[in-house]
């Protein structure tokens, strides 16, 4: 109900939404305050718009990659592209905003309007299949994957997440982790705590750390909530489990939900009271300025370190597996599309080409703090972070992520939103979990 209003809303607000004919790279988009419409994510009434329709030799490639780490990845793709198809103008459509909340919002009343960029990130699993395919809004792109020979150098288990009925639709361009604790080794060392690997270590933590006035765990808007709940489902329990909740064999009403929902609950407590108030990157900004002591984030965060100027290692940032998620690898991946009536449709597969090919994946993710999807990256760009991440692909456990689509419909996840949005407020554990079984039998598999 909440997405259809939200559609109506934005398909008013569509009239505002216009787009560039600008060549240069920089997104040409002009700061704009939209109040009064209600996005996926209430917080997020604050968005780009653009200026005016493309050219047509223009390739508007629509994402949400504006903070420091990510705006610099594309970048690099952008300048490949640039050198190699030099007959098109690249338009760059980002629309700032974590996670793509107010990204998607405004590239759904786009849609709504008939009016779709040349591509598009999205997310490879439930939210491209679930929500555009099953539109019809998306070209299959096997012609595409035949000739560049993606088959034989993507993943084989990535190609189920971007295939629907036999067809293939959609580009992944890297491969994320979301279950990872950051944080400066020589801080805590001045902290005088340990990387904790369980929760109840983290507790202990947690009050060492409030002792010292220090904030045990920055958390910003009500996403990285999501993306925190998410990581401690998957600390608290194992992965078959975890798995289930997403298939349907897990209950939602289960002891092991409860676990996590106390868990959760308690590991609010040692969070930032101004989280609603922060962006993603703001709130890993706590951790490099000392005011707080670890952060939970996907590695884009390395991406944003790497931009601060910080590396991997002793002297820069750290990581471990988020509390309980040791040898698990919660994984996602943007993957780029060619929507139905793309703008420009030559140009969109020029940006696909470059999207999938190894040159454009080995200038994206080193900065990006991705992993190329390809399975033939060049290990010798890969920083020391970067070659644990594909190490730990290779050998951990693997399992999907919510709050970046991988294993949720955006239907299932919208009411898991809505149900952690109130918790929030109420901190009604209960109530809590009745509202996720509720979200499951509306719009999830139970
Ligand atoms: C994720 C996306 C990442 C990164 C992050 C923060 O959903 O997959 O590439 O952009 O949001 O915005």
């Amino acid at each position: 109900m909440r997405n259809r209003r939200a559609l109506a809303l934005l398909a008013a607000a569509s009239l505002l939404v216009m787009t560039s004919a600008c060549a240069d790279d920089e997104p040409d988009i002009v700061d704009d305050e939209v109040d009064d419409i209600e996005l996926d994510d209430p917080e997020a009434a604050e968005y780009d718009v653009l200026e005016s329709p493309p050219e047509e030799d223009a390739v508007e490639v629509f994402t949400w990659w504006t903070a420091g780490g990510e705006a610099e990845g594309l970048d690099a793709m952008i300048a490949i592209f640039n050198d190699e198809y030099p007959e098109y103008q690249f338009v760059n459509a980002a629309v700032a905003g974590g996670a793509g909340t107010a990204a998607r919002a405004v590239l759904a009343s786009r849609l709504a309007a008939g009016d779709p960029p040349s591509s598009w990130q999205g997310h490879a699993g439930q939210e491209l299949i679930g929500t555009y395919v099953v539109a019809g809004q998306l070209e299959p792109l096997n012609f595409l994957f035949e000739e560049e020979g993606w088959l034989d150098v993507l993943p084989e288990a990535i190609i189920p997440q971007i295939s629907h009925e036999g067809n293939i639709y959609s580009v992944p361009v890297n491969i994320h982790r979301a279950n990872i604790l950051w944080y400066l080794p020589e801080q805590l060392d001045a902290f005088g705590v340990d990387v904790p690997t369980t929760w109840d270590e983290f507790f202990a933590v947690a009050e060492e750390l409030e002792a010292q006035g220090v904030i045990p765990l920055a958390l910003g808007e009500a996403w990285t909530a999501m993306h925190l709940f998410e990581t401690v489902l998957l600390g608290t329990m194992d992965v078959p489990t975890y798995d289930g909740l997403w298939d349907g064999t897990t209950d939602w009403g289960g002891p092991e939900v409860a676990e996590a929902i106390e868990v959760f609950d308690r590991v609010l407590e040692y969070t930032n009271p101004d989280a609603p108030t922060l962006s993603w990157d703001q709130a890993t900004q706590l951790v490099i300025d000392g005011d707080a002591a670890f952060n939970i984030m996907g590695d884009w965060a390395a991406g944003y370190f790497g931009a601060q100027g910080l590396e991997p290692g002793d002297a820069g940032y750290g990581w471990a597996p988020v509390p309980g998620t040791d040898g698990v690898f919660q994984w996602l991946s943007d993957s780029f599309v060619l929507p139905v009536d793309a703008h420009n449709r030559d140009g969109a597969i020029a940006w696909l080409r470059v999207a999938g090919s190894r040159e454009g994946q080995d200038a994206f993710n080193p900065i990006k703090g991705s992993i190329p999807a390809r399975t033939d990256g060049d290990r010798s760009l890969y920083d020391e972070y970067l070659l644990s991440a594909m190490d730990d692909w290779e050998t951990d456990e693997v399992t999907g992520s919510l709050a970046h689509g991988t294993v949720a419909s955006d239907a299932f996840k919208s009411e898991i939103d809505t149900a952690i949005g109130l918790f929030l407020s109420d901190r009604d554990a209960a109530g809590f979990q009745d509202g996720l079984v509720s979200a499951c039998t509306i719009a999830g598999p139970c």
